[in-house]
């Protein structure tokens, strides 16, 4: 099962609760010690009215300063957020990666963040600052390493706890347990993500979602190769035919909404994009192993929703194959069938999430869902478009788009909406089949987003397209190099903004 012991978010309000070695104290640009600021520095002997009245901190993004006060606490770290107009929950996250790094460069294993100057510093309240804290906290101290075996690794001593300091603890805790949800959620959709494809096949996934389901209590069933030819996955075989690994189509059931129809998340999970017989070049092909975070969030935002306990109904569906040429794989110019009963003539052999999806798409009908969202790394366009900054939204239903893009907003996870005009859909007509797998260069995301659509029927749907933003080249404060979990977060938010709860 793919998972880590996670960083440990506790809420203490008694000072001797929070012997920690470090307090982080987040402050925007022209702060002063007043409020929530002024009774802690009066403990540090006005070390932080001093330091301020010199001008050695400004509070400038990124800006870190170590403090080594007299009194009960070893060290504060003043954490720059930047204007104060710009101070909000996203700057907040960046400053707890902060203090993340600085744990772990002196070699600290815990630190202690002043909730209310956080809140302040952000203009939100206490609980919020506290969820926010929570999340960046757990998903900053994430590390990857099982698959090293030096001694300098081993003796890495990971942050493993973060106390959030508030003078009223009552319902910060239950804040500070919620945000710790949707890291430790995204968290298992990183390590799902990063683990290489011959580790991570279709077959892990699955085992990672009955793992999940017996955890949870959630139902799951696991479709192999044999009972997909019986369901007539005609989308998923073709891109499977080309590799000896099984594929899999896995449904993940969580029930917490009595009889109301549920929500459906399809994420793709190609394990393996290596173009097939439209072979990708070799540079950064290694990259494709991502090609399944849409599925990763999937089983993250499950998980995040169980513990949640939402009160909704949530389906995850995650179509799984690798995409590799052989003697056996699907050629362009094939034409196939599909769930629906759609043929597909097949002109690039490397827009292969698409077939997968579109089978998930069709299989979703049976549930009758209330809405549908799904999250592909899907299209190199999307790069193009929006660099690494945003996902792509499309979908069939403008207040739908509203709702996704608001969830991504609140959790840091931004999305920017394409237009699905008519216009678009002419570009993957096809002269022998019903409809044909790519569009040519031309928005080459939008003719992604109609191929689906094609498939999903009256349902409102929409689709996050996830290519330049499921992994990152470099890190960021709180982002290790690598898989950022996206979107497991907003996943879980958008059920949530359509629970009671
Ligand atoms: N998995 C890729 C998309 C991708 C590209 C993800 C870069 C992450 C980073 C997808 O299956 C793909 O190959 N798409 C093709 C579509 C084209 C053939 C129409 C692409 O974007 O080139
Ligand atoms: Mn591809
Ligand atoms: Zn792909």
């Amino acid at each position: 099962m793919a998972n880590q012991a996670a960083l440990k978010v506790t809420v203490a309000s008694a000072p001797d609760e929070w012997r920690a070695p470090l307090l982080a104290v987040p402050l925007a640009e022209g702060a002063s010690v007043q409020g929530a600021l002024a009774s802690l520095d009066a403990q540090l002997g006005g070390t932080i009215a001093r330091t301020l009245s010199r001008g050695d901190f400004r509070g400038r993004k990124d800006e870190v300063l170590l403090l080594y006060p007299e009194g009960p606490l070893e060290r504060v770290a003043l954490l720059g957020l930047g204007k104060a107009e710009d101070a909000g929950a996203d700057r907040l996250r960046r400053a707890v990666g902060h203090a993340v790094r600085q744990a772990e460069r002196l070699r600290l294993t815990s630190f202690a963040i002043h909730a209310e100057q956080a809140a302040a510093s952000t203009r939100q309240t206490a609980a919020d600052a506290a969820r926010v804290a929570a999340d960046a906290a757990v998903m900053a101290a994430w590390d990857y390493r099982e698959l090293k075996t030096d001694e300098q690794t081993a003796a890495l001593v990971p942050v493993d706890s973060c106390v959030i300091l508030a003078s009223t603890a009552a319902n910060m805790a239950i804040a500070a347990e919620q945000g710790a949800i949707y890291g430790r959620a995204a968290n298992l959709a990183r390590s799902l993500a990063i683990r290489p494809g011959n580790i991570a096949t279709p077959t892990f996934l699955a085992e990672t979602a009955m793992a999940l389901g017996a955890r949870f209590g959630l139902n799951v069933t696991v479709l192999d190769r044999v009972a997909m030819q019986q369901e007539g996955m005609k989308g998923i075989l073709a891109v499977a035919a080309g590799s000896l690994e099984e594929p899999r189509f896995i449904a993940i059931e969580y029930h917490g909404g009595g009889d109301a129809r549920p929500l459906v998340l399809i994420g793709k999970g190609v394990t393996f994009d290596s173009g097939g017989i439209s072979i990708k070049p070799a540079e950064r092909m290694e990259d494709m192993k991502y090609d399944m975070s849409g599925a990763a969030a999937t089983l993250g935002a499950l998980q995040g929703i169980a513990e949640l306990q939402l009160d909704v109904n949530v389906i995850g569906l995650i179509p799984s194959t690798e995409n590799l040429p052989s003697g056996t794989a699907v050629k362009p110019g094939d034409v196939i069938g599909s769930h629906l009963g759609k043929t597909i003539e097949v002109v690039n052999t490397d827009a292969e999430g698409r077939l997968i999806l579109v089978d998930a798409l069709s299989w979703a009908r049976r549930y009758q869902p209330a809405a549908i969202l799904d999250a592909a790394t899907l299209t190199g366009a999307i790069v193009v478009a929006l660099g690494n900054h945003a996902i792509g939204l499309m979908g069939n239903n403008d207040a739908l788009i509203e709702e996704v893009r608001g969830a991504g907003q609140t959790v840091g996870e931004r999305c920017w909406p394409l237009p699905l005009w008519p216009e678009y859909r002419e570009q993957i007509d096809s002269t022998v089949a019903d409809i044909k797998n790519t569009g040519g260069r031309p928005a080459g995301s939008i003719t992604a987003g109609w191929f689906l659509r094609e498939f999903a029927g009256e349902t409102p749907w929409a689709h996050l397209d996830i290519a330049g933003t499921a992994y990152r080249e470099e890190a960021a404060p709180w982002l290790r190099k690598g898989p950022t979990g996206v979107p497991t977060r907003l996943f879980i938010e958008w059920v949530r903004s359509r629970s009671g709860g």
